[in-house]
């Protein structure tokens, strides 16, 4: 049997290429990152859950008019998406101060903001993914003004369309990461979707008690993490088949 081409290796997932051309496999591992690669770990079964996971909200994001990578899902590990050139900009939408916005403004986690606020950060492990603003993304070209305009406004509709999804199953987004590619489609260039959306980079908590259900458990050491991830995807009406 061939063994299919590596195209990449990410803290949580590896690309190979997929069985036609402008297309690729997104595997994911159960391997956990934290702190900029400082803490690792393996949360068993994640893998098959952020898949599951990805795969149902790129879906109901699809179906809202939010143009996303996903084809789809081909195993429990892996799902087909569209080959983009990835734009290296981590983008952070908040409703609610928790985890490094908490620390640098002094504000008490759990604080809801005053209204969305969207983050921009550099994807580079060796600077450990410093803020930027669009000024650093457009002055160094990582994205055009054009760009930024369509990822920001994708962003928040991407934010409106989860939170009511979540309020829905009795969870609050705190905040999320998002990752956006340039689609080419012969002279044609589209933003879309890129990466995944699994509790691996938002936080969710119970709408009730404020319990974290998502990475936060691995990053705090506040054990239970695959329980979590396990019931985000209950909430969602996905479990894994057995
Ligand atoms: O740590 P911080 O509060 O800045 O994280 C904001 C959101 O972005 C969290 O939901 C976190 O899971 C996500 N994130 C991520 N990957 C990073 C940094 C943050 O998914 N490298």
């Amino acid at each position: 049997m061939s063994r299919r081409r590596q195209v990449y290796e990410g803290k949580a997932k590896v690309l190979y290429e997929g069985p036609e051309p402008g297309t690729l496999i997104q595997y994911f591992k159960d391997d956990a990152t934290a702190f900029n690669n400082q803490k690792k770990g393996v949360i068993t079964g994640k893998g098959v859950l952020n898949n599951r996971i990805s795969e149902y909200l790129m879906i109901k994001l699809g179906e809202v008019g939010i143009p996303t990578h996903f084809i789809r899902r081909v195993n429990m590990r892996e799902q087909l998406i569209k080959e983009v050139e990835i734009i290296p900009i981590e983008v952070v939408v908040r409703n609610v101060a928790a985890g490094s916005i908490a620390q640098r403004f002094k504000l008490e986690e759990g604080t809801p903001l005053p209204r969305s606020i969207v983050e921009y950060y550099y994807k580079s492990d060796e600077l450990g993914d410093p803020m930027v603003t669009e000024e650093h993304i457009t002055a160094f070209g990582w994205a055009t003004y054009q760009e930024i305009d369509e990822i920001l406004n994708l962003a928040l509709r991407i934010n409106d369309f989860l939170s009511g999804l979540f309020t829905g199953i009795g969870l609050r987004l705190i905040d999320f990461k998002v990752e956006f590619g340039r689609l080419w489609e012969d002279e044609d260039m589209r933003i879309v979707l890129a990466d995944e959306i699994s509790p691996d980079n938002c936080r969710l908590w119970d709408a009730r008690t404020n319990e974290k259900l998502d990475k936060d458990r691995f990053r705090r050491d506040l054990g239970n993490v695959q329980e979590a991830y396990a019931e985000i995807a209950r909430r969602l009406g996905i479990l894994p088949e057995a």
